[in-house]
C-alpha cells in the first residue's frame, strides 16, 4: 500500500459539507493552500497543506485548482460514422427530427469490433483529458439483438456505467411493426443484453414518430426492472410530454434533457427529489437551436438536478463537461458553484453512486487539475483546455 501527498493545491473544491475549516458557501467545501492524500486509488486524508501528515510521496500540483473528477451520466459513445452535414443544415434553419439515428445505425452495424472499440476507446480518452474520470455509456445505434449486444460488451471495456437503449428509435425494418419492436427490445433483446448493462433507457418522445409513445415506454422500462436493470429516460426533449412524469412515476434514477417543463413536470421532479434527477444536457440546446431550460428555476423549486454531456453524433457531439458548464452558466442561469455541483455529486447521484462526486476520505481518488487558481475559470475561461483528469499512477 503505497500513499502520495498531493501538495500545491491552490484551491481545493471537494463538494463535502462537512469539512472542517472549509469555506462553504454554495456548498462546495472549499480550501485554499490544502493537500489531500491518495492511497491506493482512494482520498485517504483532505486538509491544510500545513497540516498535512507524512505520505510515501509526494506530488505538486503547482499552485494549480483542483476539484472532483466530472461525472459524465450521459453518453451515446458507440457509434461509427459522421453526421457533420446535418449539424450544419440544422444551423442553417433545418430542426432536429431524429430522422438521421438511422444514419448512425447503418455505419455502427457497419463497422468491426476493433473499430467501434478504437472509436469508443479514444471518446473516452478525450473525455478524460477534458476532466471527465466517470462516464455512463448507452448502446442505441444497434438496434438488433447482435448489435445491441456487441455495442454493450464494448462499452463494458471502459465503464461499469452502461446503458442498454435497444428503444432508443424504432429501426427502419420494423417501420411498419412497431408492436413487435417493443416486443424484440422487451423479450429476446433485453435477455441478451441485461447481463452486460446496469441501466435501461428509453427516447420516450411524442414528436417523433419513431421515438416511442408513453404506453410502449412504461412496458419498456418495467420489463428492464424486471431483468434487474435500473431505469434512466430521455424525456421532454423535443416539447412537452410524459417523460418526466414517466420517469417519476417508475422512480427512475434519472430523466435526462427535460427542456420543456410543465410547471406540473417541475413539481413532480421536485416532490421526486430524493429518488428522481434531472439531467440537464446544454449542448443539445446548442446543437440543435433549442431553448435552454431555466435551471435555475429547477434548483429553486427543490428539483435534484445533474449536467451532462449526451455526447452522440446527432444532438451533441460535444464531449466537454466544461463545454456544458460554460453554457449552463451563460444560458440556464446557474452559478459556476452551482453548473460544477452538478457535472460532478448531481451526476453521480443521478448514477445512484456515493463513492464518487465528492473529494472525502473512503471516496475514490477521482481528481481534476484546472490549470487555473479557481474552479471559476471552467465558465471564464470558456473554449480554453484547463480541465484534465489527475493521473495518479
Ligand atoms: O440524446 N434523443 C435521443 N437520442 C440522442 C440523439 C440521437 C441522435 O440523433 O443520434 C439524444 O439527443
Ligand atoms: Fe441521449
Amino acid at each position: 500500500m503505497s500513499s502520495t501527498l498531493l501538495t500545491g493545491i491552490s484551491e481545493l473544491v471537494t463538494n463535502d459539507e462537512l469539512l472542517e475549516g472549509a469555506e462553504h458557501s454554495e456548498h462546495l467545501g472549499r480550501l485554499s493552500d490544502a493537500a489531500v492524500i491518495v492511497e491506493d486509488g482512494f482520498i485517504a486524508w483532505v486538509g491544510l497543506a500545513a497540516h498535512a501528515p507524512q505520505a510515501d510521496e509526494r506530488r505538486d500540483i503547482g499552485g494549480r485548482a483542483v476539484i472532483p473528477g466530472f461525472v459524465d451520466s450521459h453518453s451515446h459513445l458507440v457509434f461509427a460514422g459522421d453526421r457533420a452535414s446535418e449539424f450544419v443544415a440544422r444551423m442553417t434553419g433545418i430542426p432536429y427530427d431524429g430522422g438521421g439515428i438511422a444514419s448512425s445505425v447503418n455505419a455502427t452495424r457497419a463497422a468491426s469490433d476493433d473499430q467501434l472499440s478504437a472509436l469508443v476507446g479514444a471518446r473516452v480518452a478525450e473525455m478524460r483529458a477534458q476532466g471527465t474520470t466517470t462516464v455512463e455509456i448507452k448502446g442505441g445505434y444497434g438496434l438488433s439483438v447482435k448489435d445491441e449486444v456487441r455495442s454493450l460488451r464494448i462499452a463494458s471495456e471502459f465503464t461499469s456505467e452502461t446503458t442498454f437503449l435497444g428503444a432508443h428509435v424504432v429501426p427502419p425494418e420494423f417501420a411498419h411493426r412497431r408492436s413487435e419492436y417493443v416486443e424484440l427490445v422487451t423479450g429476446e433483446m433485453l435477455t441478451a443484453c441485461a447481463p452486460h448493462a446496469r441501466w435501461i433507457d428509453v427516447f420516450c418522445e411524442p414528436h417523433i414518430p419513431n421515438a416511442f409513445t408513453e404506453e410502449e415506454a412504461r412496458v419498456v422500462l418495467s420489463a428492464g426492472r424486471d431483468a434487474g436493470l435500473a431505469l434512466r429516460v430521455h424525456g421532454n426533449q423535443l416539447g412537452h410530454g410524459p417523460g418526466v412524469r414517466l420517469a417519476v412515476e417508475l422512480g427512475a434514477a434519472s430523466v435526462d434533457h427535460c427542456t420543456f417543463l410543465s410547471e406540473s413536470d417541475i413539481e413532480a421532479l421536485a416532490a421526486a427529489s430524493g429518488t428522481t434527477v434531472a439531467t440537464l444536457l446544454p449542448a443539445v440546446e446548442f446543437s440543435t437551436r433549442s431553448p435552454y431550460p431555466n435551471a435555475r428555476r429547477l434548483l429553486g423549486a427543490g428539483v435534484s438536478i445533474a449536467l451532462a454531456s449526451d455526447c452522440n453524433p446527432g444532438t451533441s457531439y460535444s464531449s466537454s463537461i466544461p463545454f456544458a458548464i460554460a453554457l449552463a452558466v451563460r444560458e440556464m442561469g446557474l452559478t459556476p458553484a452551482e453548473a460544477l455541483r452538478a457535472a460532478t455529486l448531481g451526476s453521480a447521484k443521478s448514477l445512484r453512486r456515493n463513492d464518487i462526486g465528492v473529494i472525502r476520505p473512503g471516496y475514490r481518488a477521482d481528481l481534476t487539475v484546472l490549470d487555473a487558481p479557481s474552479y471559476l475559470h471552467l465558465s471564464y475561461r470558456a473554449g480554453v483546455p484547463i480541465a484534465r483528469a489527475l493521473n495518479l499512477s
